[in-house]
């Protein structure tokens, strides 16, 4: 489905009030980024994208309970290492608020970018890539290991390559889930298996 501009400009007044400043500031950068990135990847989405980047964090600042009480009544299948990491529970919450409260905008693509923008799925489309990697690599970001994806990505993606472009894509995304597991380490913070997974399938597509 394609979104027009109108569509967009509505969407982002839309999210405006349920986000603070910041994660409203973080989720224009993921915009910014998810629009660059499909251009250069999949242009004829680069709507879509700005669409999935506008709504990927719409449950970030909800209470904990609020997310258990959404998946429980959705009848949500997830493992007990998903709630291991509170953080991540907004990806999973997310599209089930996209099917009820912004019904117009939840495509198939966008559902499954949001569902699997924090710790991937081995089966990630070019487009869940894209909104994975907008959120790593947004211009908000200040932190070293973003900055350094920042000026591969801009660097290595050119105009009218869009196999070649891909394949940064994918080595992006594992160096964005190595830097995140690095830190997850760092920190003793559970790791997701699904992380683990998702990098694996990755390596094996550059
Ligand atoms: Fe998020
Ligand atoms: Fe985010």
């Amino acid at each position: 489905m394609r979104f027009s501009s109108d569509d967009v400009i509505k969407l982002r007044s839309l999210i405006k009030p349920r986000l603070s400043e910041k994660r409203y500031s973080h989720t224009l950068g993921v915009e910014r980024a998810a629009v660059r990135l499909a251009k250069y990847c999949i242009p004829e989405l680069a709507d879509e994208a700005a669409v999935a980047a506008l709504l990927h964090d719409v449950t970030k600042e909800i209470p904990y309970n609020r997310h258990v009480e959404l998946l429980k009544s959705n009848g949500a299948l997830l493992d007990a290492s998903d709630y291991e990491s509170p953080a991540i529970l907004h990806t999973f919450t997310a599209p089930i608020i996209i099917r009820s409260d912004f019904s117009y905008y939840a495509t198939e693509n966008v559902l499954s970018a949001v569902y699997n923008h924090t710790v991937g799925s081995p089966d990630m489309s070019v487009f869940d890539e894209i909104i994975f990697l907008a959120d790593f690599i947004e211009d908000t970001r200040t932190y070293e290991a973003s900055i350094n994806l920042q000026s591969f990505v801009w660097k290595n993606m050119k105009d009218q390559d869009i196999s070649a472009n891909r394949k940064v894509l994918h080595r992006a995304c594992a160096e964005a889930i190595d830097a995140a597991i690095i830190n997850l380490i760092r920190y003793k913070k559970h790791i997701n298996i699904k992380n683990i997974l998702t990098r694996n399938a990755l390596l094996s597509k550059i």
